[in-house]
């Protein structure tokens, strides 16, 4: 039986196998950023390749997006982060740590994503009792106040029109203000999503287990236009396709669930939103998002159509989100240049949206520790990564039982046939029992080897990963059996 998965097995092993590395580790590290190495980066892009072929390559009613992560920076202000994300924290006054108010209201049962600014103020109120995670002290703090989360960075060099600007914290705002654009150069039409995978980052006031939580993270997400009143039927849609995906890919179905906020919880452009949870080892075992799915109703493209109508002020307060107060709602606000006309039935409207946002990073590590694995084999242990085949890094490695008798040579070959088709790793050195440990731990599902048979009638071994069968197949019909295991 598969062991108990702990968090420790899995961060050595990446670092071991060269899946994730600490950044900067030469400089002592950079906390909670993370770089993917030769395996993880591979683990990562096929993480993303599944994901784009289920959103996008696989669907009629979905288009992608690849839209630039710095941004007029009024769009921060219409869609609500410049003012409403942060985060409430109170500061330790003996050894100045800030800690989430939300995190010290409720220790024992942490509190994992954003509480709403105002919910925390509400619960925030009496902050004698609780101790500072940094030193212990009790009631010590100073007066719960706002951390804004998104990063600055100025643009320009001159003084005079260098401009504050935001690193993106959600793709999200990227669709939205490419609505227009996407609706007048295709043929979409309503119901229809836009997906887009890329870089978001936001200042945490707490990073948590390894990549599960960092400052600088990749998302991918939908935005999906429907029509007002037919919202709730694709929010029910999007909650089992995205579940689904999820098991598709290897991910146990006992290790995930369903969450619903709790109406205070919601962001600040939620009318709805369910987590898909899966079940870390952090600790004693514990219930984390792996992908948010809300009803943003049409909150972000009725904020867009009053952010562009307040452009001339942001122009004349010189770019001053501070002094910009969006213009209100005009007549005929429907028919703004956000709106979307039905031909069909000749109406026009807002569209509403929902949104599966999930995030890469927290998924790539659910598949790490979903797939790990240990065994006994012959009074030894046997560490493996059971990936599904689309996620493992390298599909075929590739050995000569030994290096002479011209069996390289053949294995060479083979690898070199193979290596246009998907990606193959070569390898000849040390025992060949040892060679295959590494490839379990690396994932990879097959093992073909060149042996002294194989001089003789051209076959070799095929072993598989899972079960560590070995068949004998010619190298004729290798390639073809291969991808079909593979599905290639
Ligand atoms: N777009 C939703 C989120 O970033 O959480």
């Amino acid at each position: 039986m598969a062991k108990l998965t702990k968090l420790d097995d899995i961060v050595s092993l990446c670092k071991r196998r060269g899946f994730i590395f600490q950044s900067s580790e030469v400089y002592g590290g950079l906390a909670s950023c993370y770089d993917y190495g030769p395996l993880g980066v591979e683990l990562k892009n096929n993480v993303k390749k599944a994901w784009w072929k289920a959103a996008v390559q696989m669907r009629d009613d979905i288009v992608g997006l690849d839209s630039s992560i710095l941004m007029h920076p009024l769009i921060w202000k219409a869609s609500g982060h410049a003012d409403k994300f942060a985060d409430l924290v109170a500061e330790c006054k003996k050894c100045n740590t800030r800690t989430r108010v939300d995190h010290l209201v409720d220790n024992a049962e942490e509190h994992t994503e954003h509480v709403p600014i105002e919910t925390a103020m509400a619960d925030a109120q009496d902050l004698s009792k609780k101790v500072c995670p940094s030193c212990g002290k009790i009631g010590q703090f100073t007066e719960p106040m706002p951390f804004k989360l998104m990063f600055e960075t100025q643009m320009g060099a001159n003084v005079d029109d260098a401009m504050t600007l935001y690193l993106r914290p959600e793709t999200a705002q990227g669709i939205f203000v490419n609505f227009k654009n996407v609706l007048d150069t295709t043929r979409v039409k309503i119901p229809f999503g836009i997906a887009q995978i890329g870089k978001s980052f936001r200042n945490e006031v707490t990073t948590k287990a390894f990549i599960f939580r960092t400052r600088e993270f990749e998302q991918a997400e939908i935005e999906f236009f429907c029509e007002p009143g037919t919202d709730e039927q694709w929010y029910e849609h999007w909650k089992e396709v995205r579940f689904k995906w999820y098991t598709d890919l290897g991910i146990k179905k006992e290790n995930l669930r369903f969450r619903d906020h709790d109406p205070d919880e919601l962001a600040h452009y939620a009318k709805a939103c369910v987590d898909v949870e899966y079940k870390f080892p952090f600790g004693s075992g514990d219930w984390q998002e792996l992908e948010g799915i809300a009803n943003r109703t049409d909150y972000d493209l009725r904020q867009h159509q009053r952010g562009i109508r307040t452009l001339n002020d942001w122009f004349e307060t010189k770019g001053d989100l501070t002094k910009i107060t969006l213009k209100e709602e005009a007549e005929n606000f429907e028919k703004g240049p956000l709106s979307y006309f039905d031909e069909q039935n000749k109406k026009r409207y807002i569209p509403y949206v929902i949104e599966p946002s999930a995030g890469i990073d927290r998924s790539t590590l659910a598949f790490l520790v979903d797939a790990y694995d240990e065994e006994e084999v012959k009074g030894d242990t046997r560490n493996l990564l059971r990936f599904h085949h689309a996620l493992a890094p390298i599909k075929a490695a590739i050995f000569p039982l030994v290096k002479k008798d011209g069996m390289p040579e053949i294995a060479r070959k083979i690898y070199d046939e193979l290596k246009g088709c998907f990606n193959c790793f070569y390898d000849q050195k040390g025992a060949v029992g040892r060679r295959y440990r590494r490839q379990d731990e690396a994932g990879t599902p097959f093992c073909i080897t060149v042996d002294g048979q194989t001089l003789d009638d051209n076959t070799v071994t095929v072993r598989d990963r899972d079960s560590m069968e070995q068949i004998r197949i010619s190298t004729d019909n290798l390639k073809s059996h291969l991808r079909e295991k593979l599905d290639m």
